[in-house]
């Protein structure tokens, strides 16, 4: 944390220079916004998901504004995966500082119709995959002697919402905002923050996969907008600057914080 006195002086100064960070879920919405914040900042950035197209637009914007990046395919529900995503972004940059664990799947299924296959998934990418991303991603994080992993929850793992039907989905992020506190408390002595973002509706594709026909979903993200207090819901954006602060030096008295990012849902 820089003294308040240069502050004045440091405006200019971007806020992740040097450092490696690694980004899960980055082809697309809160990922892909947090990867070209992130390179505007002064990274290098590694994206990771599972389409390769969408990855690759990823890296094409950021590589427009002239900032050194690059994507690896994987699946961060294969412990294997997770293991050559942190290796790769390591044999590509030199070493790895930041861990944005991004990735997740939303399904809402009523507990009926949870069959163990979907609650596998679910879990599979959401909680599991997240572990075992932190897992792999530790021991260079501390090679480089501390840095920051953040971690994606959400309200839904704060609070229940009646008619929601998101059980499986809330007990997965539920899961990610306890391995936050449990990670932080681990890890503060390697000097690795570990903190957490928990969104409301941010208007992503997401949305895309829960099965609402989509000449339906601006409806639906305009009925949403109600559901925040602060009357609209949240963009990509808004939640990429969070995750800038728990990555950088700004946050660097900041970990097992969960922040609700949420237009005020979890305030009531
Ligand atoms: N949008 C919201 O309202 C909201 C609210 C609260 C929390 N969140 C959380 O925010 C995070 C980002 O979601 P988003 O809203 O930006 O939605 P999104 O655009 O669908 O992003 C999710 C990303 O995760 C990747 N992904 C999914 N499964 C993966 C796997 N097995 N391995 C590797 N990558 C995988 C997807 O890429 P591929 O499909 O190509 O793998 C996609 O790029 C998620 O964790 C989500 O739960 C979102």
């Amino acid at each position: 944390m820089r003294p308040i006195e240069n502050l004045t002086r440091e405006v200019n100064r971007m806020k992740l220079e040097g450092k490696v960070a690694l980004i899960t879920g980055g082809g697309t919405g809160i990922g892909k916004a947090t990867a070209l914040l992130f390179a505007r900042e002064g990274a290098t950035v590694a994206v990771a998901g599972r389409r390769e197209n969408k990855l690759a637009e990823t890296l094409k914007a950021i590589q427009t504004h002239g900032s050194k990046a690059d994507y690896i395919v994987g699946d961060i529900s294969k412990v294997s995966d997770t293991e050559r995503i942190v290796k790769e972004t390591v044999n590509r940059f030199g070493g790895l500082d930041i861990l944005v664990n991004n990735a997740g799947v939303f399904k809402g299924i009523k507990l009926n119709d949870t069959t163990e296959d979907a609650f596998d998934y679910i879990m599979g990418i959401n909680l599991k995959g997240t572990f075992f991303m932190c897992k792999h991603a530790v021991p260079e994080i501390q090679k480089r002697g501390g840095g920051a992993i953040i971690n994606i929850g959400t309200a839904l793992g704060i609070k229940g919402y009646r008619g929601s039907s998101t059980s499986a989905y809330s007990a997965s992020k539920a899961g990610v905002i306890m391995l936050t506190k449990a990670l932080a408390l681990e890890l503060a002595q390697h000097k690795i923050r570990v903190n957490c973002v928990c969104p409301a509706v941010v208007e992503t594709e997401i949305f895309e996969t829960l099965g609402i026909p989509e000449e339906k979903i601006p409806e639906r993200m305009k009925m949403w907008e109600a559901f925040h207090p602060i009357g609209r819901n949240g963009k990509p954006e808004d939640i990429a600057h969070a995750i800038l602060y728990f990555a950088s030096d700004d946050s660097s008295w900041a970990t097992g914080s969960i922040l609700n990012l949420d237009g005020g849902v979890t305030a009531g």
